[in-house]
Protein backbone atom coordinates (compact mmCIF):
# COMPACT_ATOMS: atom_id res chain seq x y z
CA UNK A 1 0.00 0.00 0.00
CA UNK A 2 1.18 3.77 -0.97
CA UNK A 3 1.30 6.23 1.67
CA UNK A 4 0.82 9.00 -0.36
CA UNK A 5 -2.17 11.12 -0.15
CA UNK A 6 -2.75 9.22 3.71
CA UNK A 7 -3.21 11.04 6.99
CA UNK A 8 -1.76 9.32 10.15
CA UNK A 9 -4.14 10.48 13.12
CA UNK A 10 -3.99 7.50 14.91
CA UNK A 11 -0.23 4.79 15.15
CA UNK A 12 -2.98 2.49 14.51
CA UNK A 13 -3.34 3.91 11.13
CA UNK A 14 0.13 2.00 10.24
CA UNK A 15 0.13 -1.34 9.64
CA UNK A 16 3.50 -2.75 11.25
CA UNK A 17 5.51 -2.96 7.96
CA UNK A 18 4.28 0.84 7.24
CA UNK A 19 5.88 1.86 10.77
CA UNK A 20 8.92 -0.14 10.00
CA UNK A 21 8.95 1.27 6.35
CA UNK A 22 8.93 4.88 8.04
CA UNK A 23 12.04 3.94 10.41
CA UNK A 24 14.16 2.33 7.54
CA UNK A 25 13.21 5.92 5.41
CA UNK A 26 14.21 8.12 8.71
CA UNK A 27 17.55 6.51 8.89
CA UNK A 28 18.86 6.96 5.44
CA UNK A 29 17.29 10.50 6.01
CA UNK A 30 19.48 10.40 9.15
CA UNK A 31 22.66 9.51 7.75
CA UNK A 32 22.01 12.22 4.77
CA UNK A 33 21.71 15.02 6.99
CA UNK A 34 24.71 13.44 8.84
CA UNK A 35 26.58 13.42 5.72
CA UNK A 36 25.27 17.08 5.06
CA UNK A 37 24.00 16.12 1.78
CA UNK A 38 20.92 17.80 -0.02
CA UNK A 39 17.95 15.85 0.45
CA UNK A 40 15.24 18.58 -1.42
CA UNK A 41 12.66 15.76 -1.84
CA UNK A 42 9.85 18.14 -1.19
CA UNK A 43 11.06 21.46 -3.38
CA UNK A 44 7.57 23.15 -3.52
CA UNK A 45 5.73 21.54 -1.22
CA UNK A 46 3.95 23.84 1.81
CA UNK A 47 3.30 22.31 4.79
CA UNK A 48 1.02 23.94 7.39
CA UNK A 49 1.84 23.54 11.32
CA UNK A 50 -1.56 24.44 12.90
CA UNK A 51 -1.05 24.24 17.23
CA UNK A 52 -3.41 24.88 19.38
CA UNK A 53 -1.00 23.96 22.31
CA UNK A 54 2.49 24.66 23.37
CA UNK A 55 5.16 22.79 21.44
CA UNK A 56 8.43 22.69 21.78
CA UNK A 57 10.04 19.49 19.96
CA UNK A 58 7.26 18.34 17.57
CA UNK A 59 6.44 21.86 15.92
CA UNK A 60 10.35 22.16 16.06
CA UNK A 61 11.37 19.07 14.61
CA UNK A 62 8.30 19.44 11.76
CA UNK A 63 9.06 22.65 10.29
CA UNK A 64 13.20 22.02 10.56
CA UNK A 65 12.16 18.58 8.45
CA UNK A 66 9.92 20.52 6.07
CA UNK A 67 13.08 23.31 5.55
CA UNK A 68 15.29 20.05 5.05
CA UNK A 69 13.19 18.54 2.38
CA UNK A 70 13.28 21.88 0.41
CA UNK A 71 9.79 22.49 1.33
CA UNK A 72 8.18 25.62 3.14
CA UNK A 73 6.07 25.90 6.12
CA UNK A 74 3.20 28.36 7.26
CA UNK A 75 3.22 28.16 10.98
CA UNK A 76 0.95 28.68 13.44
CA UNK A 77 2.65 28.47 16.54
CA UNK A 78 -0.48 29.81 18.98
CA UNK A 79 -3.20 28.67 16.55
CA UNK A 80 -5.99 29.40 19.82
CA UNK A 81 -5.02 32.86 19.27
CA UNK A 82 -3.87 33.92 15.77
CA UNK A 83 -5.72 31.96 14.06
CA UNK A 84 -9.74 32.80 13.31
CA UNK A 85 -10.07 30.21 15.32
CA UNK A 86 -9.95 32.89 18.28
CA UNK A 87 -13.03 34.60 16.43
CA UNK A 88 -14.79 31.28 16.73
CA UNK A 89 -13.74 29.65 13.30
CA UNK A 90 -14.48 25.54 13.33
CA UNK A 91 -11.44 22.89 13.09
CA UNK A 92 -13.38 21.91 9.84
CA UNK A 93 -13.22 25.42 8.24
CA UNK A 94 -9.61 26.37 9.40
CA UNK A 95 -8.45 23.40 7.55
CA UNK A 96 -10.50 23.57 4.66
CA UNK A 97 -8.86 26.88 4.46
CA UNK A 98 -5.68 26.16 4.54
CA UNK A 99 -5.58 23.10 2.42
CA UNK A 100 -5.65 25.87 -0.53
CA UNK A 101 -2.33 27.54 0.72
CA UNK A 102 -0.52 23.74 1.85
CA UNK A 103 -0.15 20.47 0.27
CA UNK A 104 0.09 18.80 4.47
CA UNK A 105 -0.89 19.93 7.70
CA UNK A 106 0.23 19.07 10.76
CA UNK A 107 -2.01 19.57 13.86
CA UNK A 108 -1.66 19.73 17.48
CA UNK A 109 -5.25 20.39 19.02
CA UNK A 110 -6.26 19.77 23.17
CA UNK A 111 -9.37 18.59 22.10
CA UNK A 112 -9.37 14.44 21.76
CA UNK A 113 -10.22 13.81 18.17
CA UNK A 114 -9.66 17.38 17.12
CA UNK A 115 -6.73 15.55 14.30
CA UNK A 116 -9.60 13.25 12.93
CA UNK A 117 -11.64 16.19 11.92
CA UNK A 118 -9.06 17.94 10.45
CA UNK A 119 -8.50 14.80 8.60
CA UNK A 120 -11.67 14.28 7.45
CA UNK A 121 -12.44 18.07 6.10
CA UNK A 122 -9.07 18.69 4.49
CA UNK A 123 -8.34 17.07 1.85
CA UNK A 124 -4.84 16.63 1.84
CA UNK A 125 -2.63 14.56 4.28
CA UNK A 126 -3.41 15.43 7.96
CA UNK A 127 -0.80 14.54 10.70
CA UNK A 128 -1.84 14.09 14.22
CA UNK A 129 0.92 15.93 16.45
CA UNK A 130 -1.34 15.03 19.38
CA UNK A 131 -5.14 15.56 20.15
CA UNK A 132 -6.03 16.05 23.85
CA UNK A 133 -5.44 12.97 26.11
CA UNK A 134 -5.92 10.42 22.73
CA UNK A 135 -2.94 10.07 20.63
CA UNK A 136 0.31 11.54 19.69
CA UNK A 137 1.78 9.09 16.94
CA UNK A 138 4.65 10.51 15.63
CA UNK A 139 6.00 10.81 18.85
CA UNK A 140 5.31 7.25 19.20
CA UNK A 141 7.32 6.41 15.88
CA UNK A 142 10.42 8.80 17.57
CA UNK A 143 10.14 6.27 20.49
CA UNK A 144 9.88 3.38 18.30
CA UNK A 145 13.49 4.27 16.21
CA UNK A 146 15.40 4.82 19.43
CA UNK A 147 14.10 1.74 21.14
CA UNK A 148 15.31 -0.05 17.69
CA UNK A 149 18.53 2.28 17.59
CA UNK A 150 19.22 0.82 21.35
CA UNK A 151 18.77 -2.41 21.37
CA UNK A 152 18.07 -3.39 18.31
CA UNK A 153 14.62 -4.62 17.62
CA UNK A 154 11.01 -4.24 19.68
CA UNK A 155 9.78 -7.59 20.18
CA UNK A 156 10.72 -9.26 23.19
CA UNK A 157 11.59 -5.90 24.70
CA UNK A 158 10.40 -5.31 28.20
CA UNK A 159 9.19 -1.60 28.28
CA UNK A 160 8.04 -0.37 31.55
CA UNK A 161 5.55 2.56 31.49
CA UNK A 162 5.69 4.63 34.33
CA UNK A 163 3.61 7.79 35.27
CA UNK A 164 0.56 9.48 33.75
CA UNK A 165 -0.78 6.79 31.68
CA UNK A 166 -4.50 8.29 31.75
CA UNK A 167 -3.95 11.55 30.04
CA UNK A 168 -0.54 10.90 28.70
CA UNK A 169 -1.42 10.56 24.82
CA UNK A 170 2.27 9.54 23.75
CA UNK A 171 1.37 6.52 26.10
CA UNK A 172 -1.46 5.53 24.32
CA UNK A 173 -0.11 5.53 20.72
CA UNK A 174 3.15 3.68 22.11
CA UNK A 175 1.07 1.28 24.12
CA UNK A 176 -0.58 0.21 20.90
CA UNK A 177 2.21 -0.12 18.78
CA UNK A 178 4.35 -2.31 21.50
CA UNK A 179 1.46 -4.37 21.56
CA UNK A 180 1.23 -5.01 18.30
CA UNK A 181 5.35 -5.20 17.39
CA UNK A 182 5.27 -8.45 20.32
CA UNK A 183 6.63 -6.20 23.08
CA UNK A 184 5.77 -6.70 27.01
CA UNK A 185 4.43 -3.72 28.54
CA UNK A 186 4.74 -3.10 31.99
CA UNK A 187 2.16 -0.14 33.55
CA UNK A 188 3.12 1.89 36.76
CA UNK A 189 0.73 4.42 36.77
CA UNK A 190 0.32 7.17 39.52
CA UNK A 191 -2.84 6.85 41.21
CA UNK A 192 -5.92 7.38 39.31
CA UNK A 193 -3.66 7.94 36.22
CA UNK A 194 -4.02 4.25 34.88
CA UNK A 195 -4.13 3.63 31.65
CA UNK A 196 -7.97 4.33 30.16
CA UNK A 197 -10.13 0.72 30.08
CA UNK A 198 -10.97 1.07 26.09
CA UNK A 199 -6.84 1.38 25.44
CA UNK A 200 -6.41 -2.04 27.33
CA UNK A 201 -10.13 -3.37 25.53
CA UNK A 202 -8.61 -2.47 22.49
CA UNK A 203 -5.15 -4.14 22.47
CA UNK A 204 -6.79 -7.61 24.54
CA UNK A 205 -9.48 -7.25 21.76
CA UNK A 206 -7.50 -6.35 18.30
CA UNK A 207 -3.79 -7.54 19.27
CA UNK A 208 -4.91 -10.16 21.96
CA UNK A 209 -2.34 -8.78 24.97
CA UNK A 210 -3.11 -7.33 27.82
CA UNK A 211 -0.02 -5.52 29.78
CA UNK A 212 0.58 -5.78 33.53
CA UNK A 213 0.70 -3.70 36.28
CA UNK A 214 2.73 -3.23 38.95
CA UNK A 215 1.12 -3.98 42.24
CA UNK A 216 0.06 -0.63 44.57
CA UNK A 217 1.48 -2.34 47.54
CA UNK A 218 4.89 -3.17 46.10
CA UNK A 219 5.16 0.16 44.87
CA UNK A 220 4.19 1.78 48.41
CA UNK A 221 6.38 -0.45 50.22
CA UNK A 222 9.63 0.26 48.05
CA UNK A 223 9.22 4.02 48.70
CA UNK A 224 9.90 3.34 51.97
CA UNK A 225 12.49 0.78 51.66
CA UNK A 226 15.13 2.09 49.22
CA UNK A 227 14.26 5.67 49.88
CA UNK A 228 14.15 5.53 45.57
CA UNK A 229 12.20 8.40 45.39
CA UNK A 230 11.59 11.87 46.28
CA UNK A 231 8.49 12.12 48.06
CA UNK A 232 7.55 15.91 48.51
CA UNK A 233 7.23 16.54 52.45
CA UNK A 234 4.24 18.55 52.06
CA UNK A 235 2.17 16.03 50.68
CA UNK A 236 2.14 12.96 53.07
CA UNK A 237 -0.72 11.61 51.71
CA UNK A 238 1.08 10.89 48.19
CA UNK A 239 2.35 7.58 49.89
CA UNK A 240 -0.47 6.53 48.63
CA UNK A 241 0.24 7.46 45.19
CA UNK A 242 0.38 3.83 44.08
CA UNK A 243 -2.44 2.50 45.68
CA UNK A 244 -6.38 1.95 44.24
CA UNK A 245 -5.61 -0.18 41.06
CA UNK A 246 -8.35 -2.68 41.89
CA UNK A 247 -10.80 -1.53 38.41
CA UNK A 248 -8.45 -3.07 36.48
CA UNK A 249 -8.41 -6.27 34.58
CA UNK A 250 -4.16 -6.33 33.98
CA UNK A 251 -2.48 -9.19 35.61
CA UNK A 252 -0.28 -7.45 38.47
CA UNK A 253 3.77 -8.03 38.74
CA UNK A 254 5.78 -7.11 41.47
CA UNK A 255 7.99 -3.80 41.13
CA UNK A 256 11.57 -5.89 41.61
CA UNK A 257 10.27 -8.30 38.62
CA UNK A 258 9.07 -5.43 36.78
CA UNK A 259 12.40 -3.51 37.44
CA UNK A 260 14.34 -6.28 36.89
CA UNK A 261 12.80 -7.11 33.81
CA UNK A 262 12.27 -3.87 31.95
CA UNK A 263 15.03 -2.72 28.99
CA UNK A 264 13.61 0.37 28.97
CA UNK A 265 11.98 3.00 31.59
CA UNK A 266 9.45 5.39 29.56
CA UNK A 267 8.98 8.31 31.87
CA UNK A 268 5.98 10.51 31.41
CA UNK A 269 4.92 14.14 33.32
CA UNK A 270 1.61 14.42 35.52
CA UNK A 271 -0.09 16.20 32.52
CA UNK A 272 -1.36 19.01 34.70
CA UNK A 273 -3.41 20.83 31.75
CA UNK A 274 -5.83 17.92 31.06
CA UNK A 275 -9.05 16.16 33.07
CA UNK A 276 -10.17 15.87 36.08
CA UNK A 277 -7.27 14.46 37.88
CA UNK A 278 -7.66 13.67 41.70
CA UNK A 279 -6.36 16.51 43.34
CA UNK A 280 -3.52 14.83 45.21
CA UNK A 281 -1.88 14.49 41.78
CA UNK A 282 -2.59 18.06 40.75
CA UNK A 283 1.12 19.33 41.38
CA UNK A 284 4.28 17.93 40.52
CA UNK A 285 5.08 17.80 44.31
CA UNK A 286 2.85 14.73 44.17
CA UNK A 287 5.50 12.62 41.65
CA UNK A 288 8.12 10.35 42.67
CA UNK A 289 11.24 11.47 41.22
CA UNK A 290 13.56 8.78 38.91
CA UNK A 291 17.04 9.32 40.01
CA UNK A 292 20.33 7.68 40.56
CA UNK A 293 18.82 5.52 43.36
CA UNK A 294 16.34 4.30 41.69
CA UNK A 295 18.36 3.50 38.59
CA UNK A 296 20.10 1.20 40.38
CA UNK A 297 17.61 -0.66 40.81
CA UNK A 298 17.44 -1.23 37.32
CA UNK A 299 19.53 -3.76 34.71
CA UNK A 300 22.55 -1.76 33.37
CA UNK A 301 21.20 -1.29 30.48
CA UNK A 302 17.76 -0.28 30.86
CA UNK A 303 16.75 2.87 29.06
CA UNK A 304 15.86 5.76 30.53
CA UNK A 305 13.07 7.55 28.16
CA UNK A 306 10.69 10.53 28.15
CA UNK A 307 8.80 12.06 25.78
CA UNK A 308 9.62 15.45 27.49
CA UNK A 309 9.33 17.97 28.14
CA UNK A 310 9.76 16.95 32.30
CA UNK A 311 8.60 18.80 35.46
CA UNK A 312 10.47 17.17 38.38
CA UNK A 313 9.75 13.55 37.73
CA UNK A 314 12.90 12.45 36.49
CA UNK A 315 16.27 14.10 37.76
CA UNK A 316 18.81 16.51 35.74
CA UNK A 317 22.20 14.27 37.52
CA UNK A 318 20.35 11.13 34.78
CA UNK A 319 20.97 13.13 31.68
CA UNK A 320 24.91 12.29 31.41
CA UNK A 321 24.20 8.69 31.93
CA UNK A 322 24.55 6.36 28.86
CA UNK A 323 21.84 5.04 29.49
CA UNK A 324 19.20 7.98 29.35
CA UNK A 325 18.19 8.66 25.70
CA UNK A 326 15.63 11.39 26.19
CA UNK A 327 17.64 14.60 24.21
CA UNK A 328 18.10 11.68 21.90
CA UNK A 329 14.45 10.74 20.90
CA UNK A 330 13.46 14.20 20.59
CA UNK A 331 16.47 14.76 18.34
CA UNK A 332 15.61 11.60 16.07
CA UNK A 333 12.48 14.11 15.46
CA UNK A 334 13.55 15.20 12.21
CA UNK A 335 14.65 12.49 10.41
CA UNK A 336 11.12 10.78 11.39
CA UNK A 337 9.18 13.67 10.44
CA UNK A 338 11.26 13.84 7.07
CA UNK A 339 10.56 10.19 6.32
CA UNK A 340 7.08 10.37 7.34
CA UNK A 341 6.14 13.88 5.63
CA UNK A 342 7.89 12.54 2.26
CA UNK A 343 6.11 9.47 2.32
CA UNK A 344 3.11 11.04 2.93
CA UNK A 345 3.37 13.92 0.01
CA UNK A 346 4.47 10.95 -1.72
CA UNK A 347 7.92 12.34 -2.10
CA UNK A 348 9.09 8.95 -1.70
CA UNK A 349 7.46 5.70 -2.41
CA UNK A 350 7.82 2.78 -0.71
CA UNK A 351 5.14 -0.05 -1.25
CA UNK A 352 4.20 -2.44 1.73
CA UNK A 353 2.06 -4.99 1.94
CA UNK A 354 -2.11 -4.77 2.22
CA UNK A 355 -3.85 -4.37 5.38
CA UNK A 356 -5.09 -7.83 6.33
CA UNK A 357 -8.29 -8.56 8.66
CA UNK A 358 -10.44 -5.96 10.32
CA UNK A 359 -8.63 -3.45 12.90
CA UNK A 360 -12.01 -4.03 15.01
CA UNK A 361 -11.75 -7.69 15.67
CA UNK A 362 -14.37 -6.92 18.26
CA UNK A 363 -17.28 -7.31 15.43
CA UNK A 364 -17.58 -3.68 14.63
CA UNK A 365 -20.95 -4.40 12.48
CA UNK A 366 -21.88 -0.43 11.90
CA UNK A 367 -21.36 2.92 12.54
CA UNK A 368 -24.35 4.43 15.01
CA UNK A 369 -26.13 6.58 12.22
CA UNK A 370 -28.93 7.97 14.17
CA UNK A 371 -28.88 11.83 15.15
CA UNK A 372 -31.33 11.63 18.31
CA UNK A 373 -29.82 9.09 20.88
CA UNK A 374 -26.53 8.85 22.66
CA UNK A 375 -23.59 10.75 22.26
CA UNK A 376 -19.77 10.93 23.21
CA UNK A 377 -19.90 10.41 26.89
CA UNK A 378 -16.17 12.30 26.98
CA UNK A 379 -16.82 16.15 27.42
CA UNK A 380 -13.55 17.00 25.89
CA UNK A 381 -14.56 15.21 22.39
CA UNK A 382 -14.31 17.21 19.44
CA UNK A 383 -17.72 15.24 18.70
CA UNK A 384 -18.80 17.24 21.77
CA UNK A 385 -17.03 20.66 21.29
CA UNK A 386 -17.86 21.10 17.73
CA UNK A 387 -21.35 19.80 17.69
CA UNK A 388 -23.20 22.45 15.71
CA UNK A 389 -22.28 20.61 12.53
CA UNK A 390 -20.17 17.10 13.90
CA UNK A 391 -22.67 14.23 14.05
CA UNK A 392 -21.37 11.83 16.73
CA UNK A 393 -19.78 8.69 14.76
CA UNK A 394 -20.21 5.77 17.12
CA UNK A 395 -18.68 2.37 16.29
CA UNK A 396 -20.91 -0.89 17.84
CA UNK A 397 -19.38 -3.48 19.05
CA UNK A 398 -20.96 -7.02 20.15
CA UNK A 399 -18.80 -8.41 22.47
CA UNK A 400 -18.96 -12.62 23.27
CA UNK A 401 -21.71 -13.15 20.95
CA UNK A 402 -23.58 -10.26 21.33
CA UNK A 403 -25.00 -10.33 25.54
CA UNK A 404 -24.09 -6.40 25.45
CA UNK A 405 -23.60 -3.39 23.58
CA UNK A 406 -20.65 -1.29 23.27
CA UNK A 407 -20.13 1.83 21.67
CA UNK A 408 -16.71 3.68 20.75
CA UNK A 409 -16.38 7.14 19.90
CA UNK A 410 -14.54 6.93 16.34
CA UNK A 411 -13.40 10.73 17.20
CA UNK A 412 -11.91 9.71 20.87
CA UNK A 413 -12.08 6.11 21.28
CA UNK A 414 -14.44 6.58 24.52
CA UNK A 415 -16.62 3.55 25.30
CA UNK A 416 -20.02 3.54 26.46
CA UNK A 417 -22.42 0.58 27.80
CA UNK A 418 -25.89 2.28 26.60
CA UNK A 419 -29.01 1.02 28.79
CA UNK A 420 -31.84 1.18 26.40
CA UNK A 421 -32.82 0.58 22.39
CA UNK A 422 -35.40 1.41 20.06
CA UNK A 423 -36.23 0.95 16.73
CA UNK A 424 -36.82 3.58 14.26
CA UNK A 425 -39.53 1.75 11.77
CA UNK A 426 -41.44 -0.65 13.90
CA UNK A 427 -44.22 1.58 15.60
CA UNK A 428 -45.53 2.95 11.55
CA UNK A 429 -46.78 6.03 13.09
CA UNK A 430 -48.82 4.09 15.74
CA UNK A 431 -47.31 6.19 19.48
CA UNK A 432 -48.15 3.34 21.44
CA UNK A 433 -46.19 0.81 19.28
CA UNK A 434 -43.22 3.10 20.04
CA UNK A 435 -41.55 0.94 22.09
CA UNK A 436 -37.72 1.24 24.09
CA UNK A 437 -36.10 -2.27 25.32
CA UNK A 438 -32.95 -3.10 27.45
CA UNK A 439 -29.85 -2.91 25.33
CA UNK A 440 -28.48 -6.55 26.69
CA UNK A 441 -32.43 -7.83 25.42
CA UNK A 442 -32.52 -9.99 22.06
CA UNK A 443 -34.04 -7.10 20.56
CA UNK A 444 -30.45 -6.04 19.90
CA UNK A 445 -30.56 -9.02 16.80
CA UNK A 446 -33.62 -8.71 15.69
CA UNK A 447 -33.11 -4.73 15.50
CA UNK A 448 -31.68 -3.91 11.81
CA UNK A 449 -28.39 -1.36 12.24
CA UNK A 450 -29.68 1.03 10.10
CA UNK A 451 -32.81 1.48 11.87
CA UNK A 452 -31.29 0.88 15.67
CA UNK A 453 -31.76 3.82 18.16
CA UNK A 454 -29.45 3.97 21.46
CA UNK A 455 -30.56 5.96 24.32
CA UNK A 456 -28.54 7.13 27.62
CA UNK A 457 -31.19 6.88 29.58
CA UNK A 458 -35.07 5.73 29.95
CA UNK A 459 -35.94 9.63 30.21
CA UNK A 460 -34.19 10.56 26.65
CA UNK A 461 -36.36 7.46 25.54
CA UNK A 462 -39.07 9.08 26.54
CA UNK A 463 -38.90 12.74 25.45
CA UNK A 464 -38.82 11.14 22.09
CA UNK A 465 -42.12 9.63 22.65
CA UNK A 466 -40.89 5.97 23.64
CA UNK A 467 -42.68 3.89 26.08
CA UNK A 468 -40.88 1.18 27.92
CA UNK A 469 -41.26 -2.41 26.64
CA UNK A 470 -43.45 -4.69 28.83
CA UNK A 471 -40.08 -6.62 29.71
CA UNK A 472 -37.97 -3.59 30.48
CA UNK A 473 -40.56 -2.62 32.95
CA UNK A 474 -40.83 -5.55 34.92
CA UNK A 475 -36.59 -5.39 34.39
CA UNK A 476 -36.26 -2.21 35.81
CA UNK A 477 -38.82 -2.91 38.40
CA UNK A 478 -36.20 -5.98 39.32
CA UNK A 479 -37.97 -9.03 37.81
CA UNK A 480 -35.88 -11.08 35.01
CA UNK A 481 -33.50 -10.02 32.83
CA UNK A 482 -35.24 -10.06 28.81
C1 LIG B 1 4.32 15.34 24.77
C2 LIG B 1 2.94 15.83 24.36
O1 LIG B 1 2.78 16.94 23.88
O2 LIG B 1 2.03 15.02 24.50
N1 LIG B 1 5.34 16.17 24.31
C3 LIG B 1 5.91 15.91 23.08
O3 LIG B 1 5.31 16.14 22.07
N2 LIG B 1 7.10 15.35 23.05
C4 LIG B 1 4.44 14.97 26.20
C5 LIG B 1 4.01 15.96 27.23
O4 LIG B 1 3.62 17.08 26.95
O5 LIG B 1 4.07 15.57 28.40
Amino acid sequence: MTFAGRDLVSITDFTNEEIEAVLDLANQMDSALKKGMEIELCKGKDMATLFYEPSTRTRGSFERAMHKLGGTVISFAEAKVMSSAAKGETIADTVRVLRSYADIIVIRHPWDGAAKVAADYADVPVINAGDGSHEHPTQTLCDLYTLKKEKGRLKGLTVLLWGDLKYGRTVHSLIYALARFGAEVLCAPLQGLDVPGPVLRRIHSEYNYMPERVKPDDMTSMIGEVDAFYIAPFKPYNLALWSDFDSSPCPEISIREALRKADAIYVTRVQTERGDRPADTESDGGYPTVDSKFLSQLKKKTLVMHPLPRTNELAYELDDYPTSVYFQQAAYGVPIRMALTALLLGASNIETPERTGVSLSDTAYDNYKQVIGVKCPNANCVSNRESHYLVPKLNMLKRNGGESLILRCVYCDHEMHPPYIASSEWHQGILKNKKYYSSDSFMLDRIRPENLIIFDSAKEAQAHGFMPSKRTVKQRNGGDAT
